[in-house]
């Protein structure tokens, strides 16, 4: 729905669960939107080049860096953040946890969207192989860890499916 001005949109996005309707400035970005109107700041940005995945979230079970699309493109879509990765707070998701007990992470800059990616990733393939998950992660960059740790604790998970199945 356009709004009176002409450079705002009425959306109605679910963002965490929660519904939201609000008007949208046109060019805003869904990630600025998030962060900046939301107060989800879980979602980072790192680049202006839509290279270095810290935007991640996931929109209706596709993981998508959120600074690619504007916020008027989610409209009607479900959003789930970092923040909204367990339903209610408390206890961590598995991949998060994964990612504390194998030090996957350092200064964390990376880890929201990261953590994002790694559950698209473990969803459509729960087992891959090492190659699997360095080209998985391809779109998502760490400036500290090496990826080593990372693709260990997503490795951890991958063993652990493999308990369950
Ligand atoms: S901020 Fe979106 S890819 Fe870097
Ligand atoms: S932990 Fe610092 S950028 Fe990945």
């Amino acid at each position: 729905m356009i709004d009176t001005d002409k450079r705002h949109h009425v959306v109605t996005i679910d963002v965490n669960g929660v519904r939201r309707a609000a008007s949208v400035e046109a060019r805003k970005l869904l990630v600025h939107w998030l962060r900046d109107d939301l107060g989800l700041t879980g979602t980072h940005v790192g680049c202006d080049t839509s290279q270095c995945g810290a935007c991640t979230v996931d929109i209706d079970g596709q993981a998508v860096k959120s600074c690619t699309i504007l916020a008027v493109m989610a409209d009607g879509s479900r959003i789930t953040t970092i923040e909204g990765l367990v339903p209610g707070g408390g206890a961590l998701h598995p991949v998060q946890a994964a990612f504390h007990e194998h030090h996957a992470l350092q200064c964390g800059f990376c880890t929201p969207g990261m953590i994002m990616a790694v559950r698209q990733l473990l969803e459509q393939n729960p087992h891959p192989t090492e190659s699997e998950i360095r080209h998985g992660l391809a779109g998502n960059i760490c400036r500290c860890t090496g990826y080593n740790n990372i693709v260990r604790a997503v490795e951890s998970l991958s063993l652990e499916a493999h308990r369950h199945d």
